[in-house]
């Protein structure tokens, strides 16, 4: 936890947006954690090469959280890959809007724009993430009988 943050709310984020699933609540807390950088960079007013190179790992890493979700969704056969992966394409879409817009420097990031990605990111993680997680945790006897 970094200083100065507000920590309830981060708390709660974390916990609303609980898979149970391990690998999948790991990587969703670097995810939010890299949000949260992302909104200590601006209040703190730090340079835009520092907010973009946050920005570009938020990108990254949550292009790489993806294809692991994905690959997941593969190895287990899951029924609506199609619909969960076409959230991911408009989410890093969305993302990589924000990145280009500030990076080409017609943009300053604003705090409008971070509780925005947050909400995009949240939000997928509390719908798509969890039932896909839902569908991991049956077990397998059970899906097989329908
Ligand atoms: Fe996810
Ligand atoms: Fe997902």
């Amino acid at each position: 936890m970094h200083p100065g943050l507000p920590e309830g709310l981060f708390m709660k984020q974390e916990d609303d947006a609980k898979t149970n699933h391990t690998e999948m609540d790991a990587e969703h807390k670097v995810q939010i954690g890299l949000i949260q950088a992302l909104e200590q960079s601006l209040q703190q007013g730090r340079g835009r090469s520092d907010i973009s190179s946050i920005l570009n790992q938020l990108v990254e890493y949550t292009n790489i959280h993806f294809m692991s979700e994905q690959l997941l969704m593969r190895l287990h056969a899951y029924p609506d890959i199609g619909g969960h992966e076409m959230e991911h394409d408009h989410l890093i879409e969305q993302l990589r809007k924000v990145e280009d817009g500030f990076v080409a420097g017609d943009s300053e990031m604003t705090a409008s724009e971070i509780t925005m990605l947050k909400r995009l990111v949240v939000d997928h993680i509390k719908t798509h993430d969890q039932t896909f997680a839902k569908y991991l945790a049956k077990p397998k006897d059970m899906v097989l009988a329908g």
